[in-house]
C-alpha cells in the first residue's frame, strides 16, 4: 500500500470545519460536508419559531471503506441526530452527504428510499426497536419486503441465514422478541440490519442498553460481521471506553461540532483537545499503579445549550486552558498530524499538548 497523499481539500477560516484531509489510499465510502441539522423552537399559539436547537452545526470527514469511525461525545452533543442526517432520516438544513459517490443530500424521497438499503442503523435500545407484536421472522425480513427483495421462500431461507450469522438458532423464527434476552434481542436487531446486505451501517450505541456482561459478546459480534461482510461503521457511544477496541479512528463530539478526530491510538495516547482529554481522564485503567496516578478533570458546569452555544470555542466556559482568544474566536479544525497520518483539531492552543 502506498502513503502517497494529496493534501487538504478545502478552504478554511476561523471556526470552519471543513478541513478534510484526503489520504490517496483510503478510498471513502461516506463523505460528510458542512452538515447542519437545526430543530425549530416553536413557541405560543402560532407555534412561531423562536429559535433553532442546533443539534449539529456544521460537521465535516470523511469515513473511509471497511473502517470502523468511532463517534463519542456527551448526552445531547448531537451524535444520533448527525447519524441519523447522514442517514437522511432527518434531512439535514445545510451540507451534503456522498454515499458511494452520490450525493444524498439532492436525491429524491424515492431514490434515497432506495439507497437505503445500502444503509442501516442499529439502535441503542433493543426493546422499544423491535415491534413486540411481530414474530422474529417478520422483523428480519421486513426491510426485504419493503425493497421487494426476494420471493417468499427465499426471504424464509435469508431470515435462517441471517440467524445463523447473528448466532442465533435458525428455528427462533416464529417467537416474539419478549421471549429474548437483551443481547439476543440487539442480535436480532442486527440481523434486520444485514438483511439487505448493506455496506454503510450507522450503530447508535448499540451496546448501551445491555448489561456489561454481554456487551463485549455484541461487540465482537458487530467486529467479526464487518471483516467477513466487507462493512463500513460509523459506531457512536456517549464515553470513549466504549468505541476504544471497535474502533480504527475516533471523532470527539462537542455540542454539534467534532473537535477532534485521529486514529484511535492517537486520540487514546495523545488527546490534544482539552475535552477530551477530560473524557479520557474518567476512564479507569486496568493498571493498578496506574489507576493510583490516574488524575480525573472535573469538568465545570454543565453542557450548555446547543440553541445558544457560546462565543468563540464552544467548550470555553468548561475550560481550564480558556484564554482571551478561546471566548472571542471560533478555532478552526486544523491537522496537527502529519499528510500521511492525520490528527484534526479545533482548539487554539492544542500545541500545547503535543
Ligand atoms: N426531533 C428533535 N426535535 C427537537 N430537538 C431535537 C430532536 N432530536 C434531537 N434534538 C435535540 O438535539 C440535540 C442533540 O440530540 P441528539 O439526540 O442528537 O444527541 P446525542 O448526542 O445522540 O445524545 P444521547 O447521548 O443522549 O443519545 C439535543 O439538544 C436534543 O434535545
Ligand atoms: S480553544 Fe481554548 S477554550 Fe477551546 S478547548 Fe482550546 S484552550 Fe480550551
Ligand atoms: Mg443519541
Amino acid at each position: 500500500m502506498t502513503t502517497e497523499t494529496s493534501t487538504v481539500m478545502t478552504a478554511a477560516g476561523p471556526g470552519s470545519q471543513q478541513n478534510v484531509p484526503a489520504l490517496a489510499d483510503r478510498p471513502v465510502l461516506v463523505q460528510v460536508r458542512d452538515l447542519k441539522k437545526y430543530f425549530p423552537i416553536r413557541r405560543g399559539v402560532l407555534r412561531r419559531t423562536v429559535g433553532h436547537i442546533k443539534a449539529v452545526d456544521g460537521v465535516s470527514f470523511d469515513i473511509y471503506k471497511g473502517e470502523t469511525l468511532g463517534l463519542v461525545g456527551e448526552s445531547g452533543c448531537g451524535k444520533s441526530t448527525a447519524g441519523r442526517t447522514i442517514l437522511q432520516l432527518e434531512e439535514p438544513t445545510e451540507g451534503t452527504v456522498q454515499f458511494a459517490d452520490r450525493e444524498l443530500t439532492s436525491m429524491s424521497g424515492n431514490d434515497i428510499r432506495k439507497a437505503r438499503r445500502h444503509m442501516q442503523m442499529i439502535f441503542q435500545d433493543p426493546y422499544a426497536s423491535l415491534n413486540p407484536r411481530m414474530t422474529v421472522g417478520n422483523i428480519i425480513s421486513e426491510p426485504l419486503t419493503i425493497h421487494g427483495i426476494g420471493d417468499n421462500a427465499s426471504r424464509k431461507e435469508r431470515v435462517q441465514e441471517l440467524l445463523r450469522v447473528v448466532g442465533l438458532n435458525p428455528y427462533f423464527v416464529n417467537r416474539y422478541p419478549h421471549e429474548f434476552s437483551g443481547g439476543q434481542r440487539q442480535r436480532i436487531g442486527v440481523a434486520r440490519a444485514l438483511a439487505t446486505n448493506p455496506s454503510f451501517i450507522v450503530a447508535d450505541e448499540p451496546i448501551s442498553a445491555l448489561d456489561v456482561s454481554i456487551q463485549a459478546q455484541v461487540v465482537n459480534m458487530l467486529d467479526d460481521l464487518k471483516q467477513e461482510l466487507g462493512l463500513t461503521y460509523l459506531f457512536i457511544a456517549h464515553d470513549l471506553s466504549m468505541v476504544r477496541y471497535i474502533s480504527d479512528r475516533v471523532a470527539v463530539m462537542y455540542l454539534g461540532r467534532i473537535v477532534e478526530l485521529s486514529s484511535r491510538n492517537e486520540v487514546y495516547d495523545h488527546p490534544l483537545h482539552p475535552y477530551t482529554q477530560a473524557l479520557l481522564s474518567a476512564i479507569p485503567v486496568p493498571d493498578p499503579d496506574k489507576e493510583a496516578r490516574r488524575q480525573r478533570i472535573i469538568l465545570e458546569g454543565d453542557v450548555p445549550s446547543p440553541a445558544n452555544p457560546p462565543s468563540g470555542c464552544r467548550f470555553h466556559p468548561r475550560c481550564a486552558y480558556a484564554t482571551e482568544v478561546c471566548r472571542e474566536a471560533d478555532p478552526e479544525f486544523r491537522n496537527l498530524g502529519t499528510a500521511a497520518s492525520p490528527h484534526m483539531v479545533a482548539c487554539h492552543h492544542a500545541e500545547k499538548f503535543i
